[in-house]
């Protein structure tokens, strides 16, 4: 697979925990580049057009007041098949059958309060990374260690 890049959410939870440094290690060192990466507090029409397609569910309300509940970090990471690489790493939606190992199945513990948030194929990366960052606030650079990360 080919180089991608993907959209990461640490929430809320994630950043008033003090998770964000764990977090992103995990990420970093995996090897993912970071190309994009700020702190945001996240309006309500914000919120409502990243979580579009979960309009009219049982839990939207409860997600929106969740994500906007304090200020997030906004992660564009790069890498070979990193929208699924990250999923993975991330883990199932519902900590409780996250794997060990996974964020959510490490250091989360409920559905509504887990941690993190990846686009889940690539044309929801591309829609979301338009959503949350300028094409100015994405850098493209070479990293000394890309050559000991990517064949
Ligand atoms: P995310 O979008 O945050 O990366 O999570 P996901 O793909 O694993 O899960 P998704 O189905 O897109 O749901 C988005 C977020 O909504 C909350 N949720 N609550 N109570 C529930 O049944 C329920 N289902 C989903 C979670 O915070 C989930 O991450
Ligand atoms: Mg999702």
């Amino acid at each position: 697979m080919g180089m991608q890049r993907t959209l990461v959410i640490i929430k809320p939870d994630g950043v008033q925990r003090g998770l964000v440094g764990p977090i992103l290690t995990r990420l970093e060192s995996r090897g993912l580049k970071l190309v994009g990466l700020k702190l945001v507090e996240v309006s309500a029409e914000l919120a409502a057009r990243h979580y579009a397609e979960h309009l009219g569910k049982p839990f939207y309300d409860g997600l929106l007041a969740y994500i906007t509940s304090g200020p997030v970090i906004v992660a564009c990471v790069e890498g070979t098949s990193a929208v699924q690489m990250v999923r993975n790493a991330v883990g199932a939606t519902n900590p409780l059958n996250a794997a060990p190992g996974t964020i959510r199945g490490d250091l989360a513990l409920d559905i509504g309060r887990n941690l993190i948030h990846a686009s889940d194929a690539p044309e929801t990366a591309d829609r979301e990374l338009a959503l949350w960052f300028t094409d100015g606030e994405l850098a493209g650079y070479k990293r000394e260690t890309d050559r000991w990360i990517f064949e």
